[in-house]
This record gives structure tokens, sequence and C-alpha cells, in this order.
């Protein structure tokens, strides 16, 4: 197994490039099921994990990939199976995007269940009532979800999500874009990789309104094409090299983003005491003496993201008072708070609030990733930890940051991956 190893204390600076953005990859990535007709050619979709488990899903449907240079051609002339297996869909929940697609272009589709989740429960109950909605029937037998279509064809309908969902809402979008006559979305999700979706879709020959809003009304139609298309950047991986650059005292450039995406974390660098100078396509963040304390609500966006909460957690450790970090979407996100105590944090989880008291000095030790956004919030830590912090199953971080260790040593870290042996 992969671990990084990372000598803290050095002050991060220089400029570094955002990657392409992994949530909506997926999406996209699976809406090229939609149509037989040809090739997609997807640029700027990043190196990782995620999207190899995701193509490899595609794979075994009949899907044809190939990828180079952050490039993926899909095309999905020859679906030979409508079931998406166990052991792919448990290595990503994001296998669910599969269901609307097949469902609305074949009539069938079998999707196991997802099952559990390092950060507490994840249902997918919106996904199959969207599905529902638009006329399919729904049976869960031996761990599948088995749709399909009673009357041949999906018809528009209106669906309304009693919790703002990322994935339900791709999930409809992609169902509803082939199905009879006009689907309308109350409570859609509004965050930029749905904007993204039907944005794609639209380009698809789809018809959309309402892209960027929680209310979308999708007029459906007989077929679709493939296209060209470029992704857009990672906005997850943009906030936590800016909360790199800060948790060292640092004065890091992102380019290749969109500050409006990313307003809201903004607003709370600049709350926590740093300067933040924004073009139409960089960030640059210089940050101050000392950090100030920041209390932060992870909402649905354009609010703060859960993606960001334990990122900014970390940095809490470092800044001067008491911090209070909501997370409102996963009560039970909090998997980094007891290996960022081991750092020599001190972090209370109350409920769904984590309080932080800082700022703390930290001493490097072996941590343990659980999850993605957890392993981000430990290599933060260990970039001010005193002395050696060793990340272990760094696979977590590798499903989700493209060349991390290169873009942080890049600007200035000392951090390695190394191989270990866990037994
Ligand atoms: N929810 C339900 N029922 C459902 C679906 C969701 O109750 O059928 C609830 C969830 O339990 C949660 C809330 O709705 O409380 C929002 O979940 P959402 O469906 O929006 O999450 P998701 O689509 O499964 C995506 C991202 C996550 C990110 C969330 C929230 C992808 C592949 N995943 O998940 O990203 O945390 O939206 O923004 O896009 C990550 O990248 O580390 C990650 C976990």
């Amino acid at each position: 197994m992969d671990k990084l190893v990372i000598r803290g204390g050095r002050r991060l600076s220089g400029c570094v490039t955002a990657s392409g953005s992994k949530n909506t990859s997926l999406p996209i990535i699976a809406a090229t099921l939609l149509t037989g007709k040809g090739t997609f050619t997807l640029h700027h979709i990043p190196d990782l994990q995620d999207i190899k488990t995701f193509s490899q899903l595609l794979n075994h449907l009949g899907v044809e990939t190939s990828f180079a240079d952050n490039t993926l051609k899909v095309s999905s002339r020859n679906v030979e199976s409508l079931m998406a297996p166990y052991e792919l869909v448990k290595k990503m929940r994001a296998s669910i995007y599969v269901l609307g697609p097949l469902l609305a272009r074949f009539g069938h589709a079998r999707v196991s269940l997802p099952g559990g989740c390092a950060f507490g429960p994840r249902p997918i109950d919106l996904h199959l009532m969207a599905m529902e909605k638009l006329g399919a029937r729904i049976a869960i037998e031996t761990g599948f979800i088995d749709a399909s279509i009673p009357d041949g064809k999906l018809r528009g309908a209106h669906i309304d999500f009693p919790v703002s969902s990322v994935g339900a809402t791709g999930n409809a979008l992609m169902a509803a874009v082939l199905a009879t006559g006009t689907t309308t979305i109350s409570n859609a999700a509004a965050e930029p990789e749905i904007e993204t979706l039907c944005k794609f879709l639209i380009a698809m020959g789809a018809t959309i309104h309402g892209t960027g809003t929680t209310e979308l009304e999708i007029v459906g139609k007989e077929s679709l094409n493939p296209i060209e298309f470029h992704n857009v950047f990672d906005r997850i991986e943009a906030g936590t090299l800016l909360a790199a650059a800060a948790i060292t005292g640092g004065d890091i450039t992102v380019n290749g983003v969109e500050p409006q995406q990313l307003k809201a974390v903004l607003k709370k660098f600049v709350h926590a005491g740093c300067t933040i100078d924004t073009t139409e396509t960089s960030v640059t963040l210089k940050s101050p003496e000392k950090l100030l304390a920041t209390d932060v609500t992870a909402k649905p966006y354009p609010s703060f993201p859960t993606d960001m909460q334990a990122q900014w957690i970390a940095l809490m450790t470092q800044a001067e008072g008491t911090s209070h970090i909501t997370d409102k979407i996963y009560h039970e996100r909090f998997n980094h708070i007891p290996e960022l105590n081991r750092l020599g944090a001190r972090i209370e989880i109350h409920k769904n609030q984590a309080v932080v008291h800082g700022p703390q000095k930290l001493s490097g030790t072996k941590v343990m990733s659980t999850d993605l956004r957890a392993s981000a919030s430990l290599v933060l830590a260990g970039l001010i930890a005193e002395g050696t912090t060793e990340v272990l199953r760094v696979y977590h971080l590798d499903r989700g940051y493209e060349k991390i260790e290169t873009k942080l040593k890049s600007l200035g870290a000392d951090i390695s991956r190394e191989k270990y042996n866990e037994f």
C-alpha cells in the first residue's frame, strides 16, 4: 500500500493549476450511455481511481473507453449488459449514476445496491422515487435494484425532492431527457456539477430550462447525439489547495478556476483573515499573520460544501479562538477528528458539529485515512505538524486528488509517496 510521508513546517508558495472536476466527470461519463450514435470526446478528465473504476463499470456494460492525456473517449454503441455488479458498485457509490441513462435508453437496468459508506448512511431512496415518478417499476431483490418500464417508455412527470440531492437530481435529469413529454424537478440540486451536467445534456440535444437553479424543466427527446466536451475545474481540489497554503501561512495562486463557484469558501478564508484576489480564471490567497477562528455550516450549494468541511477543521486547528463547524448534509462525517486529535488538535464533536479549539501545536505521527476528504484534512495537518506525519491508506486520497503530492511539492511542501506493508 502507499502512504504519504510529510515533514511539516514548510510555507507553501507559488502557482498551481486545478485539475478537472471528479464529481462532474462521473455524471457526464454516465450520460454517454444515453446514445449509441458515436464517440464522445471528453477533455480535462482527471486521472483518478474513481474515473478508472467508473470506466471499468462502463466497460463491463460493453462500452468502449480509452483514456490518454486527460481525454476520455467513450462509445456506447455496443451495450451488451444492463447490469452493474456489486464488485464495482461497492468500490464507488456514484455507480448509481448508470441507473437513469440505462433505464431511459434500454427500458431496463439492474444496479447493485451500493451498501454502507465510511461517513454514515447514504440512502438512494430519492433516486428510486424519481425513476418511479417517471413511470419505472422498481423491485429490490437479491441486493439489486431491478428497474423496468411497464409502459415501454418513461414519461414526463413532476418530481419534488424533499431533500436536495446531487446524485438523485443527476439521475432524474438523465432519465427525463429521453422521456416522453415534460418533466419538472423542484428542489433540484444547484451544485456546479449539476449545472455542468445540464450544459452537457443540452449540448447533446436535450432541452432543459432553469440550468443552475433549483427548478428544472426538461422536455424529453427521441434521441441525443455524442459530443466533444471540456470538463470544468475541481472546486473542491482548488479549495483544498488554498487551505493547504493557509495552514502553512503561505501565499499561492490557483489557476484554471472560476472563482464564482468558490464564493462561499473564499468568503470564509477572508473571515479567517486571508487576503483573496481573483481574476476570471484564478484565485490568489495570502495568509495573515494569525488565522482567526471562523465558523462554517456545510449546506447545499451555494453554501459552504460538505466536501470542504474536513479540510476547514484542519485549518481551524491553527486559528486563534474557538470555531464551530457544522455539517447539515452528512451528520456523521467526522472520521478525521480522532486522527487530527492524535496529531495534537483539540476538537470535540457535538452531534453534527465539531468544536475546534485553536491554535494547537500539532506533532507528526502515523494517521489513518478513512475517506477521501478525511485524508485531505490529514495531509493539511501534516503540512504544519512538527516532525514527520505518515498518512496511511492513501488510496482514499487517490480516488479524488490528481497528483496531489506533485502539486504540493511544486508549492514547496516536503512530501513523498512511499510503499508500506500494513500487516
Ligand atoms: N439523500 C437521501 N436520499 C437519496 C440521496 C441523498 O436522503 O436518495 C441525502 C443524503 O443522505 C445527504 C443529502 O441527501 O444527506 C445529499 O446527498 P447527495 O445525494 O447530494 O450526495 P451524493 O450525490 O451521493 C455527491 C458527491 C459527494 C458530496 C455530496 C454532497 C459525487 C460523486 N459525490 O454525493 O462527494 O459530498 O454530493 O455535495 O458527486 C466526495 O467527493 O468526497 C463526495 C463524497
